[in-house]
């Protein structure tokens, strides 16, 4: 009777960076004098594959790039567009800066709340949906405003937020 490999093995191997990111991060490393700047690209394509950067794939990263563990964290953890944890299928940012707070962020967030039934930095039960706040989004000019995934959604209210929600699968 063979063991049964260990979860952190299990773990590890499920999170080994695909074929084609390693190539992507080798590429874009020999492009430049110093491999590690090609680390913000590097961790993009890593959020690409999984969603999140799950900490196994930092070793590996750390490895192609040539720098350590402790410097890629030290970046990781600067931005805020980096996923520490792994988000639903759709990822709510929503700003909480100054020109949306003015024009009614607070009440959107609250309502959000409500209506998926999670918390800020919550994930709702069937893993559709993830809340995040972040700061300026860059569209201050149509505040309130809030990412899903890749896509802005602007000047939002309560009848806008409904509209949206129902178009996510
Ligand atoms: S303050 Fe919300 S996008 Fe700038």
């Amino acid at each position: 009777m063979s063991a049964s490999p260990s979860p952190y093995l299990t773990q590890e191997s499920e999170y080994n960076l695909s074929e084609d990111v390693v190539t992507k991060i080798t590429e874009m490393a020999a492009s430049f004098p110093e491999k590690n700047s090609a680390l913000i690209p590097a961790l993009h394509l890593i959020q690409d594959q999984f969603g999140w950067v799950p900490p196994p794939t930092i070793k590996q990263l750390a490895q192609l790039l040539k720098t350590t563990p402790n410097k890629i964290y030290g970046v990781l953890t600067f931005y805020t567009m980096f996923n520490l944890k792994p988000v639903g299928k759709y990822h709510i940012q929503i700003c909480r800066n100054v020109s949306c707070s003015l024009l009614g962020a607070k009440h959107i967030i609250d309502y959000l709340t409500k209506k998926l039934h999670i918390q800020v930095g919550e994930t709702t039960a069937d893993g559709k949906f993830t809340l995040t706040l972040v700061e300026c989004l860059g569209a201050c000019g149509m505040a309130p405003v809030m990412m899903i995934n890749d896509k802005y959604y602007e000047n939002l209210d309560e009848k806008k937020v409904d509209q949206i929600l129902k178009t996510l699968k």
